[in-house]
């Protein structure tokens, strides 16, 4: 590391451990859409898991720590313009850059959309989300278009996702990937202090709780399913 850089605590434990579920999540989502009509109530569960992590990151960016909050890295569109223009010669951000900031509500927003959207449909055979029958069998058909729909959106914003990273790994050399594991980034001294010294453990496994039983409520007083277009 150079001498006129320190290593400095950005991204807070809970943050690292919801970035880490909602990975597993999506690709649970994904397999299980794609594994055979017995893995869909399993789907299911990966869709309800993803929806309380995504109703978590949205409390956690305003409860969370400094550079969790939305507040601090979704900025003005002029930012992220000046930020596109010096791209390759930007300094390491302490949080997301400005241009990654709105990708990452971005990929949240989908996420949830996704989820949302698997609530009301049905796979036509056995299985229903639990508000597809508050909905008509037209309005289910355009909402599991809008469900194939977004998962490709996803899929290209995981692939520039992973591109952005992987470049300001290995390109800029900016160890992205090693901090959001141990949450520490190198930052140039001109930088400043921008280190948290806290990680707000309790308040996130209450909203953690929260979330859960958020997202439980909803299926478990969901209408009754109605059968007779099964049979
Ligand atoms: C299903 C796959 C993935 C999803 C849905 C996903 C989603 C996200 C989201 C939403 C954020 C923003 C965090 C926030 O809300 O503040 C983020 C940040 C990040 N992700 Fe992922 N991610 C995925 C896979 C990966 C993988 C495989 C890696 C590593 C190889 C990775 C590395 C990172 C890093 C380093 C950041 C922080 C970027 C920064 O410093 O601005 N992600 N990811
Ligand atoms: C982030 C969460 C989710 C992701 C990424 C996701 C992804 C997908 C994908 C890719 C498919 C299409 C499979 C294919 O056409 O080959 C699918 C189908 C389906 N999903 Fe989801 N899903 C999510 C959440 C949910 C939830 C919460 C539910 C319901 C509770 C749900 C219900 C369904 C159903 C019923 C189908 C079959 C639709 C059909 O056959 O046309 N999904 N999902």
């Amino acid at each position: 590391m150079p001498s006129d850089q320190r290593p400095q605590l950005i991204w807070d434990l809970p943050l690292r451990l919801w970035h880490w579920a909602l990975v597993i999540c999506l690709a649970g989502s994904w397999i299980t859409a794609e594994a055979g009509f017995e893995w869909t109530q399993t789907h299911f569960y990966f869709g309800y898991t993803a929806l309380a992590l995504v109703l978590f990151r949205l409390t956690w960016g305003v409860f969370g720590t400094l550079h969790s909050r939305y507040a601090s890295f979704v900025v003005s569109p002029m930012r992220v313009f000046r930020y596109l223009k010096n791209i390759g010669s930007n300094p390491t951000s302490a949080g997301h850059n400005p241009l990654g900031g709105w990708a990452s509500a971005l990929i949240v927003g989908l996420i949830g959309l996704q989820a949302s959207l698997g609530l009301f449909i049905s796979d036509d055979i056995f299985y229903a989300g639990p508000y597809n029958s508050v909905v008509s069998d037209h309005t289910a058909d355009a909402l599991a278009g809008w469900h194939h729909r977004i998962f490709t959106l996803i899929q290209i914003a995981l692939v520039m996702h992973l591109a952005a990273v992987g470049w300001h790994t290995w390109g800029l050399k900016e160890r992205l990937i090693q901090a959001m594991f141990h949450g520490k980034k190198n930052l140039h001294e001109s930088a400043g202090n921008q280190e948290i010294s806290e990680h707000r453990a309790t308040i996130a496994l209450v909203l953690m709780v929260l979330a859960t039983l958020a997202v439980t409520a909803l299926v478990y007083f969901a209408p009754a399913p109605v059968f007779d277009d099964f049979y």
